[in-house]
């Protein structure tokens, strides 16, 4: 069971890891267009500065040639920088050849159960099912996670459920229920994933007892 955080934001990361419950980061196109860093030297200061299992870093292209030219610059980062594709025909070529020689992959923008078995064949390393988006769309994000954790349970496909567009800490804890081995998510998910009401108002009573405690 791991955390990923779902971001371009340096200083949000930083923040969080120090708890260190933090294992990776995924980034998408639209997360580093709203930071404004360049893509590039964002995953490489990332990489320097942070021990990470996996650093997510989306290709451009149309093509699976364009995608795998694309993806040179990220793999020369380190081998913790994990190549992100969509789940295209392009996109599962690219990843068949980049599984084929040793690098990480992460195909994404999954909504089908279907989908994510073309990505265990191609030898996706992670699968991000987009939870969020499904409920967005009127079906099930959590039910969807569920069908694929009982696919590749009954295949025993290698390939990890990295739970993605997650919007509330209920759909984390069913993420992980229903067999996703990673969650990424938003810093302000992940900060409610330990706040609670009824923690804060125990916590004031027990710091009151402490008060009137006998030396
Ligand atoms: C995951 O890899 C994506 O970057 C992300 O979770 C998408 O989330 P959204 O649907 O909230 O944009």
């Amino acid at each position: 069971m791991q955390i990923f955080l779902d971001t371009a934001d340096y200083k949000e990361i930083k923040d969080r890891y120090e708890t260190g419950l933090v294992s990776g980061i995924t980034t998408n196109p639209t997360l580093v267009r709203k930071s404004g860093v360049s893509y590039h030297e964002f995953i490489t200061r990332l990489s320097k500065d942070f021990d990470f299992v996996s650093i997510s870093a989306e290709v451009n292209g149309n093509n699976a040639d364009d995608m795998l030219q694309n993806a040179q610059q990220y793999i020369a980062i380190g081998e913790e920088v994990t190549i992100k594709l969509p789940l295209t025909k392009e996109g599962l070529i690219a990843c068949k050849i980049l599984t084929e020689q040793g690098v990480k992959t992460n195909v994404t923008l999954c909504f089908s159960a279907a989908q994510a078995a073309m990505a265990a064949l191609a030898g996706a390393t992670y699968i991000s099912p987009f939870v969020g988006r499904c409920n967005d769309n009127s079906f099930s994000g959590v039910e969807l996670v569920r069908a694929i954790s009982g696919l590749y349970g009954v295949q025993r496909c290698q390939t990890k459920i990295l739970a993605a567009s997650l919007r509330d800490v209920h759909h984390v804890s069913r993420c992980f229920l229903y067999g996703a081995s990673v969650v990424t998510l938003p810093t302000k998910v992940f900060d409610k994933m330990y706040d609670h009401v009824l923690t804060d108002a125990g916590l004031a009573i027990f710091e009151e007892d402490f008060k009137q405690l006998k030396e």
